[in-house]
């Protein structure tokens, strides 16, 4: 018996949102995977065709950055899928940039798919949960917006949006029988630090130890999800270190992120980098 009719999920083409796509395959009737890489969308689509008998598979494309494209997207989901059960906000881009140097297009791009894309969706498709009376939630935020890390204050920022976003959408859904639920991943494999510029990690994120597969990431997101939870960080270490983050006072956060950027400001003035 499969839990849910119809998932959309934002970001399906790569990483932890192609993950969830397959755990989510397993438990869905429809499947709506949405991105801009349609060729990836297609293969990932034929992927969970030749797994699960019986999973419709829309895959639709769509850049998120564009208010514009959302509201095409949202025409063809309510064409081609009905009504959506559970909504899947994982799309998302980072950067590494002091914000002084950062390009504007970029921190745009930022803003629109992490924090009005988020809303955006949410808003279309949440009405028509409460009304039915099920449905849910699952917002992809990142350990980044619940402390301060340097050289990303956009990212930070869109995180600290998809913390507060979800935290009082809960509060608003309760007793509707909507559940919203989430994450907050530290890092993990995929192509978002190469796309970001931040390889190897973003400055001041946790190190390599506690790195995760998007595999993993993605159950634990799924599991926290069915649980009702209100935050999930998924992997061991990670977890016990977010736990543990009320214990150091912002005020040592504050200096640690600033002795780092300072850091890579002194570096690119050597490097002779004068920004955007
Ligand atoms: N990886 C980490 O270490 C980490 C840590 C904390 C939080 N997160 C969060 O996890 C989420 C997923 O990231 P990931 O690690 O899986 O990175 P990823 O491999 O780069 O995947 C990002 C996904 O977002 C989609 N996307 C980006 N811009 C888009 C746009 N304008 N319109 C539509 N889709 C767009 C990409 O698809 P197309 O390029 O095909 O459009 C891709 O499917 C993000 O919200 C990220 O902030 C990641």
């Amino acid at each position: 018996m499969k839990k849910y009719g119809t998932v959309l999920i934002t970001g399906a083409s790569s990483g932890i949102g192609r993950e969830l796509a397959l755990e989510f395959g397993a438990r869905s009737e429809t499947l709506a995977i949405v991105a801009r890489r349609l060729d990836r969308l297609e293969k990932l689509r034929a992927e969970l065709l030749a797994r699960h008998a019986g999973l419709k598979v829309i895959a639709l494309a769509a850049d998120l950055s564009e208010e514009r494209e959302i509201e095409r997207l949202l025409g063809r989901v309510a064409e081609q899928a009905g009504h959506i059960d559970v909504l899947v906000n994982n799309a998302g881009v980072g950067d590494a940039a002091l914000f002084d140097r950062a390009e504007w297009a970029r921190t745009r791009q930022i803003l629109h798919t992490n924090v009005i894309a988020v809303a955006q969706l949410t808003a279309a498709l949440v009405p028509g949960m409460a009304k039915r009376g099920r449905g849910g939630v699952l917002n992809i935020g990142s350990g980044a917006g619940l402390t301060v890390l340097p050289n990303a204050a956009a990212y930070v920022a869109s995180k600290h949006f998809v913390a507060g976003f979800s935290e009082a959408l809960r509060a608003d859904l309760a007793g509707t029988g909507v559940t919203v639920t989430q994450v907050c991943p530290g890092p993990v494999d995929s192509e978002f630090d190469e796309l970001a510029g931040s390889v190897g990690g973003m400055a001041g994120a946790p190190p390599k130890f506690f790195r995760i597969s998007a595999a993993r990431c993605a159950r634990e997101a799924v599991a926290g999800f069915e649980h009702g939870s209100a935050v999930v960080y998924p992997g061991r270490a990670y977890r016990f270190v977010m736990r543990m983050l009320p214990l150091f006072p912002m005020w040592l956060r504050r200096r640690q992120a600033a002795s780092i950027a300072a850091r890579v400001r002194g570096a690119q003035m050597r490097d002779g980098r004068s920004g955007a």
